[in-house]
């Protein structure tokens, strides 16, 4: 068969402890971990997303830390991404308004609308100590004409549906918009086509 494979470059971005790790966990190896280790600069996972009979994509995913540390590392991974997600953790005010900064900063340093930007509030099964309403982080999104989504790591709630929808969607934007994608892979004849890591 013959399967056309584009690789989409996915960064997380958000305060520590909101859930980065335990998300990509989740979608890449449907696992979760109470005891999460907070991530050192950043990690990388690769995920294949099927989009058609003859279309999958490549989604090559950096886990940032959310370290305050860290932060000035942040433009190196979201620089170039197709996909960014901001996350909050719903329990946490503090998280939240660090997650509007997130998104103020990326409108000030991303020269292009040609990504995909999705706010995504986690630990939805803490339902009794939530802090974020929905209405609120929904407001803000839709002001800011983000995709809003409420997920848990922890259950899996949403967490495939969600990473589905916004493929798709990175799918057809970079396709309508004529988006150079990172690599080409041709998997019939195994041809690979590495173009320059310019994109959006
Ligand atoms: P940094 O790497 O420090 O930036 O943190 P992070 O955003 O990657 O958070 P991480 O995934 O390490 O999760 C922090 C803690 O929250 C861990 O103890 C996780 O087990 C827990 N956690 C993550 N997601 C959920 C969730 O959906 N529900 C609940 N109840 N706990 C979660
Ligand atoms: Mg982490």
């Amino acid at each position: 068969m013959n399967m056309n494979m584009n690789r989409y470059k996915a960064v997380l971005l958000g305060e520590a402890g909101v859930g980065k790790s335990s998300i990509v966990h989740r979608y890449v190896n449907d696992n979760f971990y109470e005891l999460q280790e907070s991530t050192i600069g950043a990690a990388f996972f690769k995920k294949t997303h099927r989009i058609d009979n003859e279309n999958s994509i490549i989604l090559e995913i950096w886990d940032t830390a959310g370290q305050e540390r860290y932060h000035g590392l942040a433009p190196m991974y979201y620089r170039g991404a197709h996909l960014i997600l901001v996350v909050f953790d719903v329990t946490n005010t503090n998280s939240f308004a660090r997650a509007q900064k997130y998104i103020n900063e990326l409108r000030e340093n991303l020269r292009t609308n040609n990504v995909v930007i999705a706010f995504l509030g986690n630990k939805i099964d803490m339902e009794k100590g939530r802090e974020v309403s929905k209405l609120i982080a929904e407001g803000f999104a839709k002001q800011n004409n983000l995709l809003y989504y409420e997920i848990s790591a922890k259950t899996g709630y949403n967490i495939e549906e969600m990473f589905n929808k916004l493929c798709n969607h990175v799918y057809l934007n970079c396709n309508e918009n004529n988006i150079n994608i990172t690599n080409r892979v041709n998997i019939l004849n195994q041809n690979i086509d590495l173009k320059n890591d310019s994109c959006c």
